[in-house]
């Protein structure tokens, strides 16, 4: 059995009034023993803060982005050990906006979550086309070649201490939601990427999707069988909405 995930990318939101009130919404609704692991990934900025609000609570931290490197003469780089240092258990890398608002590349993702795991930290490795490759029919081609870059370097093994998400790009801050069935069809099709090195990792692998996932969608998203949880943006900047996807995912 794959445990969901519900996981909020806070992206680049919030002031620390803004991001207390938040914490204190989700604490005082959260259900405690939710079916769903649930993750929140302020800026970096705000992350011990954020740790110092949830405590003990049932939420995961986790960081946006981290370097490559361990540690040295990176100006405006944060290392996974500084991550780890500050209470982070998870990290994204290689969401969309990186790779192409910062052009981080395929090989470069792959040594962030080489990186992230050197330290225990959880990478969630973002994959997912644009508009016009999907368009063209290259979705597969696009997403198997994100995920193969990484478990050439790492290992197929690096999955058992790792998430997938799947994000399309024409799908992000644009209230267009891939349909429940291309989620399916491309989690799948990820699943059966990674069953060609091991089945059994395949298997237990989790995959989020991510895209303009709201409450009033994400019930049908979940419900499919190779959608393992959600990657939230937007709508995890606001605690019902956050509640009810989590809430969505738990009773699949
Ligand atoms: P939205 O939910 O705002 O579309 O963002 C998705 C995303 O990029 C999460 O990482």
């Amino acid at each position: 059995m794959r445990r969901p995930i519900v996981a909020g990318n806070w992206k680049m939101h919030g002031t620390r009034a803004d991001n207390a009130r938040l914490i204190e919404e989700l604490l005082a609704g959260h259900p405690g023993r939710a079916a769903a692991e649930c993750l929140v990934f302020p800026p970096f900025v705000y992350l011990q803060d954020v740790a110092r609000l949830l405590r003990e609570a049932p939420i995961g931290l986790g960081a946006q982005s981290v370097c490559a490197e361990a540690q040295g003469a990176f100006t405006g780089e944060v290392s996974a050990a500084m991550l780890k240092d500050v209470g982070c258990s998870h990290v994204l890398v290689g969401h969309s906006e990186r790779r192409w608002l910062y052009h981080e590349d395929d090989p470069l993702v792959a040594r962030k979550f080489a990186a992230a795991q050197a330290k225990s930290l959880v990478p969630i490795l973002c994959v997912g086309e644009h508009l016009e490759e999907r368009e063209s029919g290259r979705t597969e081609q696009v997403v198997a070649r994100q995920l193969d870059v990484v478990l050439d370097l790492c290992g197929v093994g690096a999955l058992e201490s790792a998430v997938i998400a799947y994000e399309p790009i024409w799908a992000i801050g644009t209230g267009r939601t891939a349909t429940p069935q291309q989620a399916q069809a491309v989690h799948a099709f990820i699943r059966e990427r990674i069953a060609e090195r091991d089945a059994k990792i395949a298997e237990a692998t989790r995959v989020l999707y991510g895209g303009s996932v709201k409450a009033s969608n994400a019930a049908e998203l979940f419900a499919q069988p190779d959608v393992d949880g959600g990657l939230v943006g937007g709508a995890s900047l606001n605690a019902e909405e956050f509640l009810a996807i989590l809430a969505a995912c738990g009773s699949r």
